[in-house]
Parts: structure tokens; sequence; C-alpha cells
């Protein structure tokens, strides 16, 4: 059995998830976990929370608490999140584990043992009254080019100028407000990309026709700009110390330490039950793994770059990144998604507004692969109202309705299919083979729009047959017809199952079937499944399967979420 190894990118622990990340890497890494796993691969799939660096520290600060509690809290409060949007990952790990620490202690010593590392001194500024080096951006001043008094100590965002923090005008730190600075010096650690570059450039070449042309241009375009020595110690309190005589008062970058969590809460999640395979079995010398790994744009220069080198670097066989999905960005009402501005439908709210399929669908049908896309609520209720509603929910509570009143509640007997029968099948298995094609290729737009025709022809069948005008002269075609539909509601459940879970368990519930028990999607043949329900089989028409959102509904939204600025 091939073996896939899913990973999404590693939310940050202090951010409150939105949509845009949801749709971003986590809603299509579970997607395909799902669909990878009811295509009978053994799949792990690997998420966590990405917990050091300084704005850890300064979220704790300021909320009055350890930075360990501080991380704790939030990593219950992200992990409650994705469990609400039916994620299926593996294991929900930590960054900060003992198994990352061990790991990046393991690979640290690698890159040192073989040269790749290098002790520099760079000059920080030193924030005497909160007693700490200031992170970049945690430094505004001045800017010396446009005079702007909010500029950054890594860019002005009023003239886009990349800054030192050391150019800056009337510095102060961004958390005490104090003005008490110094620049100091200190001897950090850098990772010799440079030095790196050679090996890494030869793996890439082995990646050119597998990689979505965007992600290999991103890859190339830092390449082209040179590689430069990139340090990966910090001077913070809240990362794993380094293990490296001289250094023991430093931390490692949560740059470093992040994504070789990936390996890291594979460990954890092997750790924890003896069943589980090694970790090794997944991440070193594993021939036999796939790895595809899902984020957002602004990620894909670390995940083509800076952690293949790192894994490169050590000497030793660590799986690398097989296939990547890089998604762009999804804005709300046309601006930003913004916590602090108030605009924007954060992830752990919305499962409060709406069932988890509702956005499941809404962001899969919409996400943004090719270009930016925006989510507002008027799009969001169009979706929800035509497709789930009107096309899906809509056919099987006519379908069951229909059969319960003019025949009864199970599966009718009638008789032989007809051509009418054979047109649907054969229509029906070319977009299963599209839906499929798209979903093993990730292209999650072109599969959900397969999925949707899926449903459309279901829609187009009964209009065709009409079944309840057939009914009133040949009552046994109209029982035929009947119990074709009813067969087309358990096989749209299968087949969206890796969508809409929940919705999936609901439609098959009907039937007193459930996941677990049903077939997958492997080799998935429409002319057999269209006879799985066999007649006489019981069913509960029950409610509709998705409630239609309506216009003053909409506008409650908006007001409540922030309308586009
Ligand atoms: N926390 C980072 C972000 O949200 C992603 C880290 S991915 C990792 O952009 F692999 F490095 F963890
Ligand atoms: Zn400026």
């Amino acid at each position: 059995m091939p073996k896939i190894l899913i990973t999404s990118a590693l939310p940050y622990i202090n951010g409150v998830p939105h949509l845009g990340h949801m749709v971003g890497c986590l809603l299509p890494s579970d997607v395909y976990a799902r669909f990878m796993r009811m295509q009978e691969n053994e799949v792990l799939y690997i998420v966590g929370t990405d917990e050091h660096g300084t704005t850890s520290e300064v979220g704790a600060l300021k909320a009055g608490m350890k930075v360990e509690d501080y991380c704790l809290m939030n990593h219950k409060r992200h992990y409650q999140t994705y469990k609400d949007f039916n994620l299926s990952f593996d294991y929900f790990g930590r960054t900060s584990s003992e198994q990352n620490k061990e790991l990046t202690y393991r690979i640290f010593e690698a890159l040192d043992k073989n040269g790749f590392i290098e002790e520099r001194v760079v000059k920080q500024i030193y924030s005497i009254d909160d007693q700490m080096f200031l992170a970049d951006r945690y430094i505004t001043g001045t800017c010396p080019y446009c005079g702007y008094d909010k500029a950054r100590g890594d860019q002005c965002e009023n003239c886009t100028k990349v800054l030192e923090p050391t150019d800056l005008i009337n510095p102060k730190s961004t958390i005490s407000g104090s003005t008490n600075l110094e620049v100091r010096e200190s001897k950090h650690l850098f990772l010799n990309l440079p030095k790196i570059e050679p090996t890494l450039r030869e793996w890439l070449k082995t990646k050119e026709a597998f990689w979505p042309e965007v992600a290999y241009s991103i890859a190339l375009k830092w390449l082209k700009e040179g590689l430069e020595p990139r340090c990966i110690t910090r001077d913070l309190k809240w990362g794993f110390p380094v293990n490296k005589k001289g250094y023991e008062d430093k931390v490692f970058y949560v740059w470093f330490d992040a994504p070789i969590g990936y390996i890291g809460i594979t460990k954890q999640w092997a750790d924890e039950d003896p069943q589980n395979r090694d970790w090794k079995d997944w991440w070193y010398d594993a021939k036999d793994v796939y790895y595809v790994e899902f984020m957002g744009k602004d990620n894909v220069p670390y995940h083509t770059i800076t952690f293949p080198a790192t894994l490169l670097g050590t000497g030793e066989p660590y799986k690398k990144v097989d296939f990547l999905k890089g998604a762009s960005y999804l804005t709300y009402e046309g601006g930003k998604f913004s916590k602090s501005e108030n605009r924007g439908i954060f992830a752990e709210d919305a499962v409060k507004e709406f069932p988890a399929d509702y956005w499941r669908y809404f962001l899969m049908s919409n996400m943004p692969e090719s270009s930016d896309t925006n989510f507002s609520f008027d799009l969001f209720a169009g979706t929800v109202n035509k497709d789930l509603n009107g096309v899906l929910g809509n056919f099987a509570q006519r379908v069951l309705k229909m059969t319960a009143s003019k025949i009864g509640s199970f599966v009718p007997q009638g008789s032989n299919m007809t051509d009418e029968e054979q047109t649907l099948i054969t229509t029906l298995q070319e977009h299963i083979n599209l839906y499929f094609k798209y979903m093993k290729e990730m292209e999650f737009r072109k599969a959900l729009a397969e999925l949707r025709s899926i449903w459309v022809e279901g829609n187009n069948y009964i209009a065709r047959t009409e079944p309840w005008v057939v009914i009133k002269e040949n009552e046994e075609r109209a029982a035929t017809i009947l119990r074709v539909c009813l067969n087309l509601i358990r096989i749209f459940a299968i087949l969206s199952a890796p969508v809409m879970p929940n919705t999936a368990e609901k439609m098959l519930g009907k039937f007193g079937l459930s996941l677990d028990t049903s077939r997958g999607l492997k080799d998935f043949n429409v002319q057999k499944e269209i006879d799985f329900l066999k007649p006489g089989t019981p069913f509960e028409v029950g409610d509709m399967l998705f409630e239609r959102i309506a216009p003053e509904r909409v506008i409650e939204l908006q007001e409540k979420y922030g309308r586009s600025k």
C-alpha cells in the first residue's frame, strides 16, 4: 500500500486562525488526507502549533501569563477549532515538545559536524527597560527615507523600503514604549546556505517536472537573488536552548525548529502509542513514502529552500517534500481579515454560526489556488442556498419524501433499468473519474466543480424521468426510478465524504449506514454501486440536509463581522 505523508503549515500559536488560514492549508490538507485514505492509501497526517519566538513571549506578557501556560492554553484553543472544522489529523502536536527538541538537536549537530554552521557577531538593539534584545518588528521609529514616524525596524509601511532597525530615527520599543535602547554585539550561529546550495540545486532539479509551476518558480527566484547565511539563533528565553558550547544562553530561531516540528510531531504521535510506526518509517530513509506539504504562498521559500537545505545539510536520508501545494490569499469582503480592527470572520466563530460542512464546501470550492479570492457573506449564502440546499439537499429530500409518501419508507423493488439509467451511469462515471483525477492532482476548485456536477446529474435524471407523473400509469417503472435515486443518495454521500464528512454521515444514516462500514473510493464503479441498496431496505426521511440562509441573516452577519473597507 502506498504511504502518504501529509502536513499543513503549522499555525502560529499566537494567531487566531481565520478563514484564510483554514482555506490556505488546513482544510485542503484534510480533504486530501480523507480522500487518500478513502483511496486505501496508508496516510499519516500531521498538524500542530508553531510555538516559539518573540511573539509568544510578547503575547504571554500581555496576557500576564507564563509563556508555557500561555502556549498550552492557545494550543488547546487551536486544537478545538480544528476539531470543530473536522480536521482528521492523526496527531496535533507542538513544536515545543521534548520530541521536537530531540530532533532539533540531532539535526543541528549533524549540520555542525558537516561544517554548515558558522559563528558571526551581529549588532542588535537591546532594550534596557525591557531587558531583552528586540526583534526588528518590535522597534518603531521615523523612516530616514520618507519621514513616516511609525516605520518598523524591518520595513517602512509607508514607502515600503526595507530597513535595518539601526536606520530608524528616534527608535523605541513597541513592547514598553521605552526609548532607552542601545546597540549591543552578540555572537550568533548561522546556517551556511551558500555552502549547501550546490546540493540543494541538484535536489531541486529533480523536482522541476513534478512541482506546481508557482512553487518551483518561487524557489528559483530565491536562488537567483542569491542565498545568504541565515541566523538560526536568538537572544530569547522561549525556545530550545542551543546545544553548543558558548551558546547555552541563546535559543534556536523559531523558523529553525518549526519545520523540524513536522518530524518532532510525528515522533510525538509515535511515542503516544506503541502500535504506531516509528517516526523513521515516515521520515528516515523512507523510500516508500510520498510526502505532500500544504501551505500559503508566503511559506513556499522556507519549504522549498531553507527547510530542504537544513535536511540536506545533515547528509542523512531525511524525507524531503515530494509535492507542495501553495495557496494564495483569501480576502474578506474585499479587504483584509483583521483581529485588531474586528473585521472578518474567524474560524472559531464560523463554526458557531454554521455547521462545519457549509464552510468546508464553500471554502474548498472557492480556494485561492491560482489567485487571491474573496470571501463575502453574499457569496457564501448564495453557495449554501444554491449548491448545498438547492442541488444536493433538495434532491435527497425530494426523493426520500416522494418514495415515502407514494410507496413507503423502504427501497422499492421496481424492475430492470433502461437506457435512461445507462446514460445516467455513464455520465456519472465520467464525472467521478474527473473528480478523482483532480483530487489526486490537488486541483480543488476543479474537483469540487465535478462533485457538484455529480449532484446535478441526480437532479437532471429525476427531472427527465418524472417519477411523480410516471407513477400514475406505471407504478413499477416509477419504483425503479426511485430505487435508482435512493441509491444515488448513498453514492453522493460517499463521494462527498472527503469534503463534507458530517453531511455524508447524515445521508448514510438515513439508510442505517455509516462511513466506517461503507466502501471507500477505490475503483468506484457506479454500475455496481447503483444496485447496492436492495429493495426492502428501510429509510428515514428526516430533516433537510441544509438550511437556507435568508437575506436578513446575511445583513446580520455583515454587521456582526464587519463590512468591506
Ligand atoms: N507558523 C508559520 C506561518 O503560519 C508556518 C510554519 S510552518 C513550519 O506562517 F513548518 F515551519 F512549521
Ligand atoms: Zn519610509
